[in-house]
């Protein structure tokens, strides 16, 4: 979603803020703006829409200098994408606002203003904050304490950026609900939604808490609480690579991200299984007490992430003998719900601050879960510093919206929680070291999934001119049957939907002819003879099929079929396998429709909006 750069420096910041918009392109967004205070203290705007890259054409030809500046990406709420409505918003010729969120009191704080005198230019929420800011200072003493007035009256999320062009040494930022990192250089420091926009000038970053409003300025970074009380953020070194924005050899980050899984999964496995046993302190102090009493684990997710936890669903209560239910988060977190005794929640997030599945766990702790875990990918994220324990997978930064190594090394934490949480629930020796074996063969098993792209490839072409597709699996490939439709769908805008393959005859079998692709996931496991009894129910009604299954599941291709032959693994890991060979079609479709692979149309990242 929307990203935010901002920078006080010596030197001119107009290349730091485009480069830092540049590497947040892949939150997803629709037009672009930056606001630059020269040395003559006047604020020079430029603004876009569409690509970063036209407002770095803009700047080229008509260049704002300046040492202190704030940019922005947005991705419209409330307003159609346009130059106006593009961030920043500028109040009086002087104080100039970039945010993330939403105000939902705009339109009180609107009337208000307009009844003071004030002419909003835009359709946006965000322009309240401007000339609240504004009116504020005519009696404060400091833009700061202009900023603290204004964050009181506002309700709804911000991360939010304030420059005032009469007070160039220093820039104010808030946040709530909306996350913000300060980045430290020498002699010049910055703000940003996401590390990655600061990777060029800095590695040292410290997050803001919810509610703290700080100031910035070349030398100093000041931070105040919800209640004005100065606090010390810790600053720390982030252990991200430099280039993990460079698309390198590939064409696309997509399909960067589905050949890095093998490489993500043995990161994340990396010193995580000690001799053959799982190191429980990969989970966080007092992982072990935790999971001892666990009766029962509600998971919680959103998109992607939902799907990761519906397998561990299976996981959990086969191997684990332990309950398990699992809910979106958009929807637990606005009904009223029963919280079994001793009960662990778990959410699940690539970038760790999706709104919905924030004030899920925020909304858990309040009515009586014990401990809550996170399987997330992002170190510092709020999902990881709000919950009690955390498994951190090692994907390395995900930048194509569609999520592909973040999912596959989500599952491998979700298992490793399942082995966790067995070994208290009469899981047997035996079966431990199966699955630790198994999560050990994955890396080289994935491998030679890749080597299948390119008669995946071959098959792209068959769905050039189709307008649906339907994805069938059974038992823990059903949610790999939906992860398959989610792909399919972002990123080709093919209508897809997955099906469990018992309910075909319930209804969706009305749908089937040679115009509806059927994508069938068929490992040889304990229900193969079920899915090949609902394969003939397709075959039957005239359905064109493509099934990826193992050679001992023994499907031969012939008119009505094609079978790719996908490496016999062990049923515990087969979710994660069978995965690649989906996401590898849904990218090779999306190459033959022309869509824009990494960023598909009206789709973020990092959905920080609910
Ligand atoms: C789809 C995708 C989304 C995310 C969802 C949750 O490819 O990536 O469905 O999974 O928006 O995001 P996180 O995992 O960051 O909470």
């Amino acid at each position: 979603m929307c990203g935010i750069v901002g920078a006080v420096a010596q030197r001119d910041v107009a290349d730091i803020l485009v480069e830092g918009l540049k590497r947040l392109e892949y939150r997803g967004y629709d037009s672009a703006g930056v606001a630059i205070t020269n040395n003559n203290n006047e604020l020079l705007t430029a603004k876009r829409l569409g690509k970063v890259q036209e407002l770095a054409q803009a700047l080229i030809e008509t260049p704002l200098t300046g040492g202190t500046g704030i940019a922005h990406t947005r991705w419209a709420t409330h307003g159609a994408p346009s130059e106006v409505n593009a961030h920043p918003h500028v109040s009086n010729s002087t104080i100039a606002v970039v945010h993330n969120g939403i105000i939902e009191n705009h339109e009180a704080l609107r009337s208000r203003l307009q009844g003071l005198g004030y002419e909003f230019l835009s359709q946006t929420d965000t322009e309240v904050i401007t000339h609240l800011v504004h009116h504020e200072l005519k009696s404060s003493d400091s833009l700061l304490s202009a900023v603290q007035k204004t964050v009181k009256q506002l309700e709804g999320a911000y991360g939010t950026v304030v420059m005032d062009s009469r007070d160039k040494d220093n820039l104010i930022v808030a946040r709530s609900g909306s996350p913000l990192v300060i980045g430290y250089g020498v002699g010049e420091n910055f703000i940003a939604s996401d590390i990655m926009a600061l990777l060029p000038v800095t590695r040292k970053f410290s997050y803001l808490e919810e509610g703290d409003v700080a100031q910035i300025s070349r030398f100093n970074v000041s931070v105040f609480d919800s209640n004005g009380k100065p606090v010390e953020r810790e600053a720390k070194e982030a252990n991200v690579s430099h280039d993990s924005g460079d698309k390198g050899e590939y064409r696309h980050y997509m399909l960067k991200e589905t050949y890095e899984q093998p490489t993500a999964i043995r990161n994340t496995l990396d010193g995580r299984l000690v001799a053959g046993k799982l190191d429980i302190n990969t989970f966080g102090e007092g992982a072990d007490e935790i999971f001892k009493n666990v009766e029962h684990v509600q998971i919680i997710a959103c998109g992607t992430s939902y799907h990761s936890g519906m397998v561990a669903r299976y996981w959990l209560e086969e191997l684990a003998g332990v309950s398990c239910n699992i809910e979106i988060a958009s929807e637990f977190r606005y009904r009223k719900s029963f919280v079994p005794k001793n009960s662990l929640l778990v959410t699940i997030s690539q970038s760790g601050e999706t709104a919905d599945t924030l004030a899920a766990l925020r909304l858990a702790k309040e009515i009586g879960y014990q401990s809550s875990l996170v399987i997330c990918n992002v170190p510092g994220s709020s999902l990881v510093r709000e919950s009690d324990l955390a498994f951190m997978t090692k994907a390395g930064a995900e930048i194509g919206v569609a999520s592909t190594k973040a999912f596959t090394t989500q599952l491998v934490g979700l298992l490793m929680m399942t082995l966790a949480i067995g070994k208290h629930h009469g899981m047997s020796d035996e079966k431990q070291a199966e699955i630790t074996q198994s999560l050990m063969s994955l890396p080289a098993k994935l491998d030679e999934v890749l080597a299948l792209a390119s008669s995946i490839e071959d098959l792209a072409e068959d769905f050039a001119d189709k307008h649906h597709a339907l994805f069938l699996g059974r038992g823990d490939q059903y949610p790999i049957a939906m992860e398959g439709a989610l792909k399919l769908k972002e990123i080709s805008y093919i209508h897809a939907e997955a099906y469990a393959a018992g309910e075909l005859k319930h209804g969706p079998l009305a749908l089937i002819d040679a115009e509806m692709p059927v994508i069938v996931v068929a490992p040889k496991n304990d229900l193969i003879e079920k899915l090949k009894s609902n394969v003939e129910e397709v075959r039957a009604r005239g359905g064109l099929m493509y099934v990826f299954a193992d050679s001992d599941a023994h499907f031969a291709s012939d008119d009505t079929m094609k079978v790719i032959d996908v490496p016999i693994c062990d049923d515990i890991i087969a979710p994660i396998v069978y995965t690649l060979p989906l996401q590898l079609l849904s990218y090779y479709v999306a190459i033959i429709k022309g869509t824009d692979v990494d960023q598909p149309r009206n789709l973020a990242k990092s959905v920080t909006v609910e």
